[in-house]
């Protein structure tokens, strides 16, 4: 394919929103406090900000510059680069695992935000103003008890997805995400200061930050290091696919560092904001995947016009979600379409499985709450959504992430990969190069001997 055909961004800046909009997503709110909580705070988030400066950003680099130099959907860049490199091995193998991983993600993805847009669905109704914590942890039960409730708004999810990746409206997006990225950060920026004014601001920061009670387990360090990958995306080929519409006039490490921080920054207020509530509330941080659907509508039960601030808030929510959404479908309806489907199909038909597996997810929180197939395996009180969420976040993003690093590190020549960044630094380059090669793929391999040879799983 000629680079004329591939589309490209309009602008700089649209390319960053775009991209920060796939990247900041149900990770940053709901997974990151959700799995902080579970891994006990302080030592996660402090491994979790480690992997993610020096190991999960080094590899969104080496992942969108994948993309820039093969310029078509990921196997096929993928299969391109190896070409050109003249290496017998089979690089466009970890973009097939991604296309899978990718749907799966997208299935349990699709339930959490239908939950997120039921609850502004709630909120528009008048609902959280007011209520008292018994009453808001009734309607998480409530909610997952019945099935149909969850397939019905992850369906409703899935085909505003499935139908904005197939008409392709590229332009629209970067516009609303112009709009919508800044009033979510002054709405999590707001709920910071309510937690600071009127929760327990103080123990939620000693929880996140305080690295006293640090108890390190593989366990907590594969958690963490997966938290890093899956809220920058890397790793499945998002980033990839991406990257190969991005114009080149973009300065790609300047560009990713901004990423970085709009992503880290919206975890981290979230983070701010959800777990001052919860210890006021007296919830246990542990209280797992439901956590934000306690937290969030508990702060806005107490905040006058809590109800249409709840509505905003969730609405926001739901377009932060949709963006990584299709950053998810995308990747696999690119490939799609080069073997001669129309992009509607491609769309329509991955969604279709996304929403079949999104059934595992959802019959998680009901009538397979205590149903672990895998235990047999030693993976004992893990429902299906457990494995898959962590499987594919834990060990299948951080392979991935290993893949592209030594693609880029020892795969491309040194010369060709300069060429490819704009960078004005030498040094920069230098370290990024030397991270690629060496840092992050001893990392990644010591993270998994850790964890198959010290107990985790
Ligand atoms: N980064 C997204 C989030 O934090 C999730 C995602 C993972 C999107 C992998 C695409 C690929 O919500």
């Amino acid at each position: 394919m000629s680079k004329r055909e591939h589309p490209s961004f309009s602008s700089r800046i649209g390319f960053i929103l775009v991209t920060a909009g796939a990247a900041v997503g149900l990770g940053n709110v709901w997974s990151f406090t959700y799995v902080a909580g579970k891994n006990g705070g302080g030592g996660f988030v402090l491994i979790y900000l480690l992997t993610l400066a020096f190991i999960a950003t080094p590899v969104f680099m080496a992942e969108m510059l994948l993309g820039r130099l093969g310029k078509a959907s990921t196997p096929t860049s993928l299969k391109k680069l190896q070409t050109s490199a003249g290496s017998k091995l089979p690089w466009a193998l970890p973009a097939w695992i991604g296309l899978v991983a990718t749907i799966l993600v997208l299935s349990f993805y699709a339930v959490i935000s239908g939950q997120v847009m039921a609850y502004g669905w709630e909120a528009l109704q008048g609902g959280f103003a007011g209520w008292e914590k018994d009453q808001i942890i009734a309607l998480d039960k409530a909610f997952k008890a019945d099935p149909s409730v969850p397939i019905f708004w992850s369906i409703l999810f899935l085909v505003a997805t499935a139908a904005i990746v197939s008409l392709d409206i590229r332009k629209g997006l970067e516009r609303a995400s112009r709009l919508m990225m800044p009033v979510l950060f002054v709405m999590l920026i707001g709920l910071v200061i309510f937690a600071v004014l009127r929760a327990d601001f103080g123990a939620a920061f000693n929880f996140l930050f305080g690295f006293n009670e640090m108890q390190l387990s593989p366990k907590i360090l594969m958690e963490a290091v997966g938290q890093a990958f899956f809220t920058l995306s890397v790793g499945v080929g998002g980033i990839m696919l991406y990257g190969s519409y991005m114009g080149d006039d973009v300065n790609l490490p300047k560009a990713s560092l901004w990423i970085v921080l709009m992503d880290l920054s919206v975890a981290l207020l979230a983070g701010l904001a959800i777990f001052p509530i919860l210890f006021s509330a007296n919830i246990d941080p542990a209280a797992g995947p439901g956590l934000v659907f306690i937290t969030l509508p508990l702060a806005f039960s107490g905040i006058p016009g809590g109800a249409i601030l709840a509505f905003v808030f969730f609405l926001l929510l739901t377009f932060a979600a949709i963006t990584s959404a299709i950053s998810l479908l995308s990747p696999p309806t690119a490939r799609l379409e080069e073997a001669g489907w129309s992009r509607a199909k491609s769309a329509w038909v991955m969604g279709l499985g996304a929403f079949i597996l999104s059934l595992a997810t959802t019959l998680s929180f009901s009538s397979w709450a205590d149903f672990y197939p895998l235990a047999f395996l030693g993976f004992e009180g893990m429902t299906p959504f457990d494995l898959i969420r962590e499987g594919v976040n834990n060990v299948v993003l951080p392979l991935g992430g290993l893949a592209f690093a030594l693609m880029v590190g020892w795969g491309l020549k040194r010369e060709d990969v300069r060429a490819a960044l704009p960078m004005e630094n030498g040094a920069l380059f230098s370290i990024w190069y030397g991270a690629l090669k060496y840092l992050v793929p001893i990392a990644i391999i010591a993270l998994f001997l850790t964890a198959i040879f010290g107990g985790g799983h």
